[in-house]
């Protein structure tokens, strides 16, 4: 559970509140375009996105962009700090709707994931339905992509906000397409293109894909909004880069040791796609040869049963590597609390930031 808040100076919840109201706004705006009315299946492409952003979600970006936004003094309009965060999660959702096509996972937040529930509605053959699901899913995350853009300008930034915001929106998105691109190199178990057992790939891996776009950029995002210079987004990088690792590190042991009802997501899925995860990596690194062996030849394997999941879980434990990654995301978000000491950040903001990374590190969803 995540731990209630030392101080009532940001209130994450309240934070994040307006976010939800700005996204459906947009997207009940974009259904109805006036260039497309004469399209009856553009209201329905757009709720698939509403569907799946009402779903759930902890909006953990749109909060940290605010948070940076109160970190560097809150600058500028409250609009268009609230469309930034808005926009955050719509790229958000473009990213878990790929992110589920190219990890074939049939659930996200509690659902079946979009393209799971697409080839469901379609009434060909299995193939057919399956390319339909895939084919609509990923358009549907292009919308979202191209959207999020629209959104932030709907919020009116000022010419200047947006000049300071664009290099750094355009390294986020890069980013997280390297950091998903790696992470592909590093899936299929022996059969990954990558060396499965390189810890210090895995981390790199995550730093792009999750720690950069998940914590570091919306972060500096909504600082530079708020008119922040180097020092306040060094500040937030030092803090956001370890935290961010935390998280998916996280992540990665509740995607092969978490309860599904309550993540909402598969626990077979990291296993069967053979996921070199930083846990699996080291896994590998202290396993001797015949507990190699036997992770190498489940990890990868898309039959693979339930029990043999049991037991190749078992071998992990007994390798030490879960517990290894604990003490990674104990040091890390230590690392993360002692920058804050002397960050020049708003002390309100830098508050939040603590309970942020309380709520990061021991979070169960
Ligand atoms: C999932 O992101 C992908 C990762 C980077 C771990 P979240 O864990 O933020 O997913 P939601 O938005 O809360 O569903
Ligand atoms: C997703 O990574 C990262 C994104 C940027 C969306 P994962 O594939 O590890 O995340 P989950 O476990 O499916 O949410
Ligand atoms: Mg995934
Ligand atoms: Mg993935």
């Amino acid at each position: 559970m995540a731990s209630p808040p030392r101080s009532a100076a940001l209130d994450l919840r309240l934070l994040v509140r307006p976010v939800d109201a700005v996204l459906d706004g947009f997207l009940n705006d974009r259904a109805l375009d006036p260039a497309l009315r004469a399209e009856a299946r553009l209201p329905f492409l757009v709720a698939q996105l509403q569907q799946l952003i009402a779903a759930g979600g902890k909006r953990i970006r749109p909060a940290l962009a605010l948070v940076g936004w109160h970190a560097a003094g809150a600058g500028g309009e409250p609009r268009a700090a609230h469309h930034l965060a808005a926009s955050l999660e719509l790229l958000h959702t473009c990213a878990l709707i790929h992110d589920d096509v190219m990890d074939r996972s049939d659930t996200r937040r509690g659902r079946p994931t979009l393209h799971r529930a697409l080839a469901r509605r379609h009434r060909g053959s299995p193939a057919a339905a399956e390319r339909f699901g895939t084919g609509t899913a990923i358009l549907v995350g292009d919308l979202a992509l191209i959207w999020s853009d629209e959104l932030l300008h709907t919020g009116r930034p000022t010419a200047g906000q947006l000049a300071a915001l664009r290099p750094l929106l355009l390294a986020m998105r890069t980013e997280l397409i390297l950091g998903q691109y790696l992470d592909l190199e590093r899936t299929g178990g022996r059969r990954a293109d990558a060396e499965p057992g390189d810890v210090e790939a895995a981390l790199a891996t995550i730093r792009l894909k999750t720690a950069k776009y998940t914590v570091e950029r919306p972060l500096q995002l909504g600082a530079l909004l708020a008119g922040a210079g180097p020092p306040v987004l060094e500040a937030l990088s030092a803090y956001a880069i370890p935290l961010g690792e935390a998280f998916q590190l996280r992540d990665d042991l509740l995607g092969v040791f978490g309860d599904p009802t309550a993540t909402g997501k598969p626990a077979l899925d990291d296993l069967r796609d053979g996921k070199a995860t930083v846990l699996v990596a080291l896994a590998l690194r202290h396993a001797d040869a015949a507990q190699a062996g036997q992770l190498l030849a489940a990890l990868g394997d898309p039959d693979l049963t339930e029990e043999q999941a049991a037991a190749v879980r078992r071998t992990i434990i007994a390798t030490g590597a879960p517990r290894r990654v604990q003490q990674m995301i104990a040091r890390r978000r230590q690392r993360a609390l002692s920058s804050l000491v002397r960050a020049p950040l708003a002390p309100a903001a830098t508050e939040a930031l603590r309970t942020l990374a309380d709520q990061a590190v021991h979070r169960l969803l």
